[in-house]
């Protein structure tokens, strides 16, 4: 059946909702461009670290003919959740703010095989002499009471842009498969916070697992250690 709704009404009444530019404040555009641009360098910040960690990677496949890392997956923190955090923080919401007092703004999550290639890939990087170490938190020597396990850094970079060189902070999270595996099914547990009593159990039992985890990528350590002390190599 044909439908007799005028299919350019809806478009006629978005395109009357857009705001007319010349009506916002010049303040306001100003600020609104200053974020973007700060959120272009912060992607910029991202895509040299990643550059390294690829090289990285590259080079370490040729010698050891076996990849350390797995994936390297990276994203620039939504402007909802950089006005949450600071909110939460309770400090200013403006760009000052953000790029003074948060560190996550541009984040990056190094996936490798095993517990070694973490603090390999992690001492390879921060030896590089345009990187300076401005945090570590290692959670695999220390593990959070919930089980939480990864390898935290916060560096600074230099990133050179048309008219300047600026300093571009940026979080590297390492961590194993297995330690990812995990982490993924804890983060879902944050978003649902309806599950009142039913969520003690759920924590317990996913710090089990955390601990099985541990356990689990210890051995695939060891299992690798031996088979590479017998000539072998592990291939693609
Ligand atoms: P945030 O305010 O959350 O950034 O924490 P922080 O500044 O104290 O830093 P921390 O190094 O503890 O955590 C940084 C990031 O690591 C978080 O934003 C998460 O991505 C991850 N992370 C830390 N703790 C946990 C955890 O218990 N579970 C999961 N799934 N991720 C975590
Ligand atoms: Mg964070």
């Amino acid at each position: 059946m044909k439908s007799n709704r005028n299919p350019n009404s809806e478009l006629q009444q978005s395109v009357v909702s857009v705001p007319d530019l010349a009506q916002v404040p010049e303040d306001l555009l100003n600020q609104a461009r200053e974020f973007q641009e700060a959120i272009m360098m912060y992607s910029c910040a991202i895509r040299e670290v990643k550059t390294k960690l690829e090289v990285l990677n590259d080079d370490l496949s040729v010698r050891n003919q076996r990849n350390p890392i797995e994936v390297i997956k990276s994203r620039v923190k939504r402007p909802v959740s950089i006005v949450e955090k600071l909110r939460r923080r309770q400090l200013p919401v403006n760009l000052d703010s953000l790029i003074n007092h948060l560190d996550d703004v541009a984040g990056i999550r190094v996936i490798c095989s095993f517990v070694d290639d973490i603090y390999a890939v992690a001492d390879m990087l921060v030896n590089q002499d345009d990187i300076r170490v401005l945090k570590v938190k290692d959670y695999i020597k220390n593990p959070k009471p919930n089980g939480y396990r990864s390898y935290h850094l916060i560096v600074e970079i230099p990133v050179f842009f048309s008219d300047r060189k600026k300093n571009m902070r940026v979080e590297v999270q390492i961590r194993t498969i297995a330690m990812d595996f995990w982490a993924s099914l804890d983060h879902l547990l944050k978003y649902k916070k309806e599950m009142g009593e039913e969520a003690t159990a759920i924590s317990e039992e996913l710090r089990k697992c955390a601990e099985v985890i541990a356990g689990t990528d210890e051995r695939m350590l060891e299992i690798r250690r031996s088979i590479e002390r017998h000539g072998g190599t592990i291939k693609d």
